[in-house]
């Protein structure tokens, strides 16, 4: 709502002209606008622009549940889990509650997020697939592969820290440390344990958000019955996710729905990057984990 914006987007927009601009010669394939340094995180102009204001006038509700990750770690499927498990009461959820995502880190959500009694689920996934799955999606963004930009040249700027919403590490500890602090604030996920126990986590998922299945359910199967609804095999296959239906992005560019089904595996990063590319990642992450009780 427009009139709850105290300060006007101008003033954003003069703030966001005096932060430090990616180096975009080196970076050629930024998505749309060009990354901005805000704090402690790179984010597009435009973005950024949306977060401020969030940050003045969003108000979020108690029953609010909210869907936070890096970019390529699993939201789409996660959003897919959440909405099947509400869908049989959105009649009572709508009237108070609502289902959103966000990428942004943890200490730029409103306070009306991080100090209220609505919930966050996160999903993080091994740093390596999310540099993978990142760069294909931009290869399809953009237009053909290696043309715009290497691999290497990709994994250079993931490891620097310089990638939307980037560094991951602190997007991932940020979490990891607020959901030891108040667990039931957030429930925090890995991509790769549901890949291998689906039912266990849609069950996880549901009592978290306060849509438990009933026994009966359980016993009719409903829980297998969601996870095989939000397998790849069937999402990908849904009319509305396939090529040719087109959505218009927070980042000016149009991105196919298809995109963002891919492999959906655990470890194509083996595919992609030579030993010592995987041993460079590997220690720069487990550097920054290190004392936080988290591993890859
Ligand atoms: P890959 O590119 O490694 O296949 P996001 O939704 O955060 O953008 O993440 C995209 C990644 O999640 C892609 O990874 C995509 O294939 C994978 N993904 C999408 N839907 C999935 C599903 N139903 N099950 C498992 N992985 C899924």
């Amino acid at each position: 709502n427009i009139h709850l914006i105290e300060k006007p987007p101008q003033e954003h927009d003069a703030l966001i002209a005096t932060l430090p601009l990616e180096p975009v010669y080196e970076r050629p394939f930024s998505i749309g606008h060009p990354l901005r340094l805000y704090k402690r995180v790179w984010m597009g102009e435009k973005m950024l622009r949306g977060t401020l204001v969030m940050q003045q006038c969003f108000k979020s509700r108690p029953t609010d549940i909210f869907l936070a990750s890096f970019p390529k770690s699993g939201t789409t499927w996660l959003k897919a889990m959440i909405f099947s498990q509400c869908a049989p009461f959105m009649e009572v959820e709508f009237a108070t509650g609502r289902m959103m995502n966000t990428h942004l880190p943890y200490f730029l959500l409103p306070d009306s997020i991080t100090e209220s009694s609505c919930r966050i689920v996160y999903v993080w996934r091994d740093p390596k697939d999310v540099l993978v799955s990142m760069w294909y999606f931009v290869q399809k963004i953009l237009g053909g592969p290696d043309k715009i930009v290497t691999f290497y040249q990709f994994y250079e700027f993931f490891c620097q820290g310089v990638d939307t919403f980037g560094p991951i590490w602190n997007h991932i500890l940020e979490y990891w440390e607020e959901s030891r602090r108040r667990p039931e604030k957030i429930l925090f996920l890995k991509y790769e344990n549901i890949l291998q126990e689906p039912v266990k986590y849609a069950k996880q998922l549901a009592h978290f958000i306060g849509c438990p299945f009933l026994e009966m359910e359980e016993n009719q199967r409903v829980v297998e019955q969601i996870a095989e609804l939000c397998s790849i095999k069937k999402l990908k296959d849904f009319n509305v996710n396939k090529d040719g239906d087109r959505v218009t992005s927070s980042m000016d560019v149009h991105i196919s729905k298809g995109y963002f089904f891919r492999k959906c595996e655990a470890g194509d990063w083996k595919n992609h990057m030579t030993q010592e590319m995987v041993e460079r990642l590997d220690t720069l992450i487990k550097e920054k984990f290190k004392g936080s009780g988290l591993q890859i």
